[in-house]
């Protein structure tokens, strides 16, 4: 029988292994925008999540498999707080310089998109290499639909890579769709990716 898979709200100490899954599943971006602070990357990111530590972390989550964090999801609603753009500069800066810290901001511009009114807007969806294919990601997706509908809105959205086979089925076996295409030559440019799809998942009343 499959392990049971709970999602659920991040807490402070999580926010350690969110970090490593998410340096490890967006390697590539995460490479191309710290460039030689590779290995910085896991505690820049921990750092900044932890900023929303006080709030209670809103919009983050994860999946716990065998009692540790196997895969973290994040939910934006079109209200949400952001964290102070001065704090994150600050620990940008502290952690890698002027010239690294600014680089860190344009990249991080890159893939920031507001969420429409009455939509959750999905971000960073990413599990542990080693516990993929056992379901962790459908799972998050499902919370995800359940959240959206304690919420009252009406439909869940992201962006991916043209490029992401595996993200893609997941997303369109569990009813997404593609509502447009968008090609990006800052993206190109920058992180080696051109094409995004924002796909859509519409919920029914
Ligand atoms: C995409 C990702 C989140 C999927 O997580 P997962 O826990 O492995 O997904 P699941 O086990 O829930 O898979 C559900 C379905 O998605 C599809 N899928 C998942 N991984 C796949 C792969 N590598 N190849 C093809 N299809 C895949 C399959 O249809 C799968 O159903 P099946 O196993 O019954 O065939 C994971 O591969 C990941 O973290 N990738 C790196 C980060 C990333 O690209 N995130 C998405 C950004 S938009």
């Amino acid at each position: 029988m499959p392990e049971p898979i709970e999602v659920r709200p991040a807490r402070s100490e999580d926010l350690e292994m969110v970090a490593e899954v998410l340096v490890e599943g967006f390697r590539d971006k995460f490479r191309a925008a710290f460039g030689r602070h590779l290995e910085r990357a896991g505690r820049v990111t921990a750092r900044i999540l932890a900023l929303e530590a006080p709030r209670g972390l809103p919009g983050l989550y994860v999946a716990e498999l065998d009692g540790r964090v196997a895969g973290t999801i994040a939910l934006r609603r079109w209200n949400d707080p952001e964290p102070s753009p001065f704090r994150v500069l600050g620990i940008l800066l502290g952690e890698l310089g002027l010239w690294g810290g600014l680089r860190l901001v344009l990249y991080m511009s890159l893939l920031d998109q507001p969420a429409g009114r009455y939509e959750v807007y999905i971000s960073d969806v990413a599990v542990a290499a080693p516990l993929r294919r056992r379901g962790v990601g459908r799972a998050m997706l499902t919370y995800a639909e359940e959240m959206a509908r304690r919420w009252n809105l009406h439909a869940l959205v992201l962006d991916v890579s043209a490029e992401n086979r595996a993200a893609i089925r997941l997303y369109r076996q569990l009813g997404y769709r593609e509502e447009r295409t968008r090609s990006s030559f800052l993206t190109r440019w920058l992180l080696g990716e051109e094409r995004w799809l924002r796909m859509r998942k519409d919920l029914l009343p």
